[in-house]
């Protein structure tokens, strides 16, 4: 297909589950160009398959958020193969629940270096091309921890507040260059990272990684004249 029938690249960290894969499967039709990423390739090369057969380019990439070297690398080829990136859903996170007390330095420095320094890397690299191009969306998955706190996720919390705030100093920043950044900060959403650490919730009542999706999708394709720097997702039976 060419490029001037509005072919969208897409970059999508931790694209092999949950939020991940619904957003890649929401955006999956002809004339999109999806690099799935995350530290195991077995659930992206899957997932490309079941991308394909929606008619997009699906490209599955082991590459963990850490290495910004590797992040750097990933997101040239994507330049270098297609001539730009349009859009980067930096997604990929790890949670914790575990009490404040316990949270040791090893622990909080892995959740820092995954959430933040990942989340970090793959915008920096991104934003260094976009400003080029001078178009660009990248969008962030902070959390309802972004903006409020609960017991026993201090250093999840920590890491979803510095996501937040970056994202702020990056839309100001990336303004000029036209290249647009939101943070979307949903509240539990049905996947097995919150099956795993908040097994209290009921999946039925919580945000599904779809919702998440959909919001995405409403930030991609937003008018050139309106700006939302982020979108506070909450479950309709949480306390407000
Ligand atoms: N579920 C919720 O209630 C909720 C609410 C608000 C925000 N969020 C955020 O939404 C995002 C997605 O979470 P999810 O609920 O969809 O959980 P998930 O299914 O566990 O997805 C997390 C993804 O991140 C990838 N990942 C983890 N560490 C990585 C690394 N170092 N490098 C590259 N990829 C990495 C994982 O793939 P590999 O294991 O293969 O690397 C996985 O695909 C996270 O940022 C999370 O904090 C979730």
């Amino acid at each position: 297909m060419g490029r001037e029938m509005a072919e969208r690249i897409m970059l999508i960290t931790g694209a092999g589950s949950g939020i991940g894969a619904a957003i890649a499967r929401h955006f999956a039709a002809p004339g999109t160009v999806i690099y799935g990423c995350g530290r195991r390739l077995e659930p992206l090369t899957q997932q490309a398959e079941e991308l394909r057969g929606f008619g997009c380019e699906a490209h599955p990439r082991a590459c963990d958020m850490t290495d910004s070297a590797a992040v750097d690398e990933l997101v040239a080829e994507i330049v270098a193969r297609h001539g730009r990136l349009d859009v980067l859903v930096a997604n990929a996170g790890i949670a914790v629940n575990r009490p404040f007390v316990d949270t040791d330095d090893g622990l909080l420095e892995e959740i820092m270096r995954v959430n933040v320094l990942g989340t970090f890397a793959c915008c920096r690299a991104a934003f260094r091309h976009m400003r080029l191009a001078e178009a660009g969306t990248i969008i962030t998955i902070g959390s309802v921890v972004s903006h409020r706190g609960y017991p026993n996720q201090a250093a999840y919390t920590a890491s979803k507040h510095a996501i937040a705030g970056f994202t702020k100093s990056l839309c100001a920043e990336a303004q000029p260059f036209g290249v647009r950044v939101a943070c979307i900060m949903p509240g539990g959403v049905a996947t097995d990272m919150v099956r795993a650490t908040r097994p209290d919730l009921d999946d039925e009542a919580m945000i599904q990684p779809e919702d998440v999706a959909e919001a995405t999708r409403y930030l991609v394709d937003l008018p050139r004249r309106i700006a939302i720097d982020s979108i506070a997702m909450r479950r309709w039976a949480a306390a407000p």
